[in-house]
């Protein structure tokens, strides 16, 4: 055979291969014998013993892996590899989907998918070839497992797409296939669950022992620099016709499906579709399928369908606004409740809080957790001295999430009628309980450190503790007082050194650069939170220009119903808000003490050079912190 003819065979075997590879790995459809595939198998390795030169790095044979230390460098990645937001009970994930539907301007469409338990993995694709396959990282940087990543046979080394495509997915490993490994095994070898032994195959040193380990793929995001996909169901199904092995158990919902105007073709063997009511009994159907499935899934994920969407819904520092994780299991542990305390917020809201016998879980130490309201009190039957259970949600606060012994009382703890601040008679509104007394010493204090806190006007040194120390011996009682204290009577007083003194008037005075939205959105002023400033200060460049409108009622709630983003309750509270004495007085004081009430001048026309373009800001930056000083400049060219 000559040198040409070699090559060419090469090319020929390698495509046969792959083709086979595919049939039987990701669609388990073999098209060939086991004898034909080792045939041609064995017949292309000879090929390329003999011709090294014309050897594909991508070749099939390269999936035996080799004994070859790898090193496993870092390498950044080329995309943000975000994690998910999560919510752990089917009625968080209900009002994730209300909320959603209610921002989404265009018809709704989700997909939802399982939350597959494996090590998950970006796959990277330059003109056609995978050059690169990292783990997760920390989401900028990940580890190189290349070699390993080769071995699994479901991943197509070439694709037909040329251009630039990261694609990410989850490796894991088949429940049968786990039992099988670790059933082979010493107990005292064996492996707690088929996630840790695929996340430990894929950073396996040597490319053979990860080829030892039966890994699969499914890959269920890509990512193309033209932008030439529309929505989610459409890169599910290029992925496919690219080769990858794509979960075909999904489920795709329309707000419209059912008055007929809308019908998609999901070309996946065990799709499940439906109207945006019905996403719920998807859920329970995946809930209810998850033992039988042949591998582990860890929750349910719902995604936005349209791209477009999705980058107007954004993305967070941590994960995308545009899907969630509905997670099977929230980190759970056992305590006793010690006591249980009433915090009164800074809008009055009463909440009981259990102080508890300290546990670990899931990385932190627990001592106190949420019992929400007293409706939430009697549905548990809960108090003191009870065994009881916790959970972790998220970020979020620890929750009481059920009574497992009860001990002591065996009734359940009565919220006090009167505010344990201010002695006010509390009043129920609902599920909740509220103490009406703005001039509670609790609310107040809660509104200066809401005021103060790093994400309102950022005055880090006065911290919970120097604020409340101040506010008792009566130096600082409301918002103004901030600004118009004279800190350097402080000087001598225990813990307050020149330094400290220094720095708070330091940022103090910083503070007084902060714009107008945030101004507006700390003052702790009911339902006016970040987005509703962000509304109200984009269309009222000064906050007189708000206050004179709300002077005229009836104008005003004709006026503020029209704009995008308010409704009729937050109109209402609008001109309430800005028609109030208290409120007028403190703009006012606020004012004469230097802070913003007004948009600050925009760069000229000319300089609106951004006009019509679209960010997406994400990670951390060196020279706007926080980051959000990166948008502001942004919106001010345009
Ligand atoms: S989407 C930007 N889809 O869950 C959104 N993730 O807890 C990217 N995971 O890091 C994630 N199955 O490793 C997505 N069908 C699925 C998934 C999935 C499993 C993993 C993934 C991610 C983690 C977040």
């Amino acid at each position: 055979m000559t040198a040409n003819d070699a090559q060419i065979k090469i090319q020929q075997l390698i495509s046969v291969i792959n083709k086979a590879d595919k049939a039987y790995y990701v669609d388990s459809n073999p098209i060939m014998t086991d004898l034909e595939y080792d045939t041609l198998y064995n017949k292309l390795a000879e090929l390329e013993r003999e011709f090294p030169q014309y050897k594909d790095k991508n070749s099939p044979t390269s999936r035996v892996g080799s004994d070859i230390d790898n090193t496993l460098p870092e390498s950044n990645h080329a995309i943000p590899v975000l994690s998910l937001d999560k919510c752990y009970s089917t009625a968080e994930l209900q009002s994730w989907i209300e909320r959603t539907k209610a921002k989404v301007t265009k018809k709704l469409e989700v997909v939802v998918e399982p939350k597959i338990d494996g090590a998950s993995i970006v796959l990277y694709y330059n003109d056609g070839i995978l050059t690169k396959a990292l783990t997760r990282g920390n989401g900028f940087v990940g580890n190189d497992i290349t070699e390993n990543i080769k071995t699994i046979h479901s991943i197509p080394l070439s694709i037909q797409y040329k251009g630039f495509a990261a694609v990410r997915g989850e490796v894991y490993i088949d429940k049968s296939d786990f039992a099988k490994i670790n059933a082979d095994l010493p107990k005292e070898e064996q492996y707690a669950n088929a996630r840790n032994l695929a996340s430990g195959a894929v950073r396996r040193q040597k490319s053979k022992e990860a080829a030892e380990i039966p890994l699969k793929m499914f890959c269920y995001e890509i990512f193309l620099r033209e932008n030439q996909i529309k929505n989610h169901l459409d890169s599910l199904i290029f992925m496919k016709n690219l080769g990858f092995p794509v979960n075909d158990l999904i489920g795709f919902y329309s707000r419209d499906m059912n008055n007929g105007t809308y019908v998609p073709s999901v070309p996946f063997k065990n799709a499940m579709t439906g109207d945006t009511n019905s996403i719920g009994s998807c859920i329970q159907a995946l809930t209810e399928q998850r033992s039988s499935l042949p591998y582990d899934i860890d929750g349910i994920v719902i995604k936005i369908n349209d791209l477009e969407t999705r980058e107007e819904m954004g993305y967070t520092q941590h994960h995308p606004r545009w899907a969630i994780a509905y997670k099977f299991d929230a980190p759970m542990a056992e305590t006793v409740i010690n006591s249980i305390s009433v915090q009164v917020g800074r809008g009055g809201r009463i909440t009981p809080v259990a102080n508890l016998q300290p546990v670990p879980l899931a990385g932190s130490v627990i001592a106190r957790a949420t019992l929400h309201n007293q409706d939430y009190i009697n549905s548990l039957e809960v108090n003191v001295g009870d065994l009881v259970s916790i959970s972790k949600r998220g970020d979020v606060i620890p929750a009481v999430e059920g009574v497992l012994e009860k001990r002591t009382n065996p009734a359940p703890f009565k919220l006090p009628e009167e505010c344990p601040s201010c002695h006010s008679k509390l009043i129920v509104e609902g599920a909740h309980t509220f103490c009406p007394n703005k001039q509670c010493p609790a609310r107040m204090l809660g509104t200066l450190q809401f005021f103060v806190s790093r994400t309102q006007m950022d005055i880090v040194s006065l911290g919970d503790k120097t604020l409340e120390y101040m506010f008792r011996n009566n130096c600082i009682r409301y918002i103004p007082d901030i600004y118009t204290f004279d800190y350097s009577r402080l000087i001598g007083v225990e813990g307050f050194g020149q330094k400290k003194v220094d720095n708070i008037i330091e940022s103090v005075m910083k503070s007084k650069d902060k714009p107008y939205q945030t101004v507006l959105a700390s003052l702790g002023l009911k339902d006016i939170g970040n987005k509703a400033a962000e509304v109200l200060t984009h269309i009222f460049r000064s906050v007189d220009d708000l206050i004179a409108l709300c002077a005229d009622t009836s104008k005003a709630y004709t006026a503020l119903t029209q704009i995008n983003g308010i409704g009729e309750m937050l109109a209402n509270q609008i001109i309430e808000h800005f028609t109030n004495k208290d409120v007028l007085e403190l703009i006012d004081s606020l004012k004469k003490c230097g802070l913003q009430f007004q948009t600050s001048q925009t760069v000229s026309n000319d300089n609106q050079f951004l006009a019509g373009t679209k960010w997406v800001i994400t990670g951390s930056f060196e020279h706007y912190k926080p980051r959000t000083i990166a948008g502001d400049i942004i919106k001010q060219y345009g």
